[in-house]
């Protein structure tokens, strides 16, 4: 089963899913952990060109094709074997994103970026995705204090309301993909509800 974790700045993701994974193993499910950008020695390297600070004249289209290269590079690589040998993918973040960010956020024309999303995935589409809800606001004061900032993050607060209207466009879109998980509440709470919401979707597959 795939499974794919999504969420504005700061929704705590990162550190939700070791916890989320040791619970699935408690309950004798092989887990596979990745995230992206990255996930592959290939596309950690696209990471660090996407978040270098310094590269302040990437254009839009070339970010776009650096998540996509990332993203074909996990699926072939990582995502499809560990499917095929029966065990649970765990990724943080996936072609959501690109929709949420690039095609909301950046306004680019949406049904492109679902072509070239597609291209980039071989067509491969998460069995659950799980949105930790948390207001743009909140999740971008947790991430300041943490002091996590990153190039991507240098955008305007308009920007990443745009993001979350369009999770929520997206889970309106397909619901039966979809989860959502309030994230604006301790990390214990989320973690327990997190495990809830997908050990159920296990037994239901
Ligand atoms: P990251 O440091 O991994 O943080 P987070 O914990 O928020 O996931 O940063 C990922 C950033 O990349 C985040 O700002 C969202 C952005 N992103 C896109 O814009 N498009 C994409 O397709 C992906 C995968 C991520």
């Amino acid at each position: 089963m795939f499974i794919t974790l999504e969420g504005p700045e700061g929704s705590g993701k990162t550190s939700q899913i070791p916890r989320l994974a040791d619970a699935l193993r408690a309950a004798g499910h092989q887990v596979l952990t990745t995230r992206e950008p990255g996930g592959t020695p290939i596309g950690d390297q696209i990471r660090k060109v996407l978040f270098d600070l310094g590269n302040k004249t990437m254009q839009p289209r070339s970010e776009i094709l650096l998540f996509q290269a990332s993203r074909a590079q996990l699926v072939d690589e990582v995502i499809r074997p560990a499917l095929a040998d029966g065990q649970v993918v765990l990724c943080d973040r996936y072609a959501d994103s690109t929709m949420a960010y690039q095609g909301y956020g950046h306004e680019m024309d949406l049904a492109q970026l679902a072509e070239l999303v597609r291209f980039a995935t071989g067509g491969l589409k998460p069995d659950l995705t799980v949105f930790l809800d948390i207001k743009p606001q909140d999740g971008l004061r947790r991430r300041d204090a943490d002091g996590n900032w990153n190039r991507l993050d240098d955008y305007k607060l308009e920007f990443h309301e745009r993001v979350y209207a369009g999770y929520k466009a997206l889970i309106a879109a397909e619901p039966q993909r979809w989860e959502v998980v309030d994230a604006a509440r301790t990390p214990d709470e989320v973690a327990a509800n997190l495990a809830q919401v997908v050990l159920d979707r296990l037994k239901s597959k």
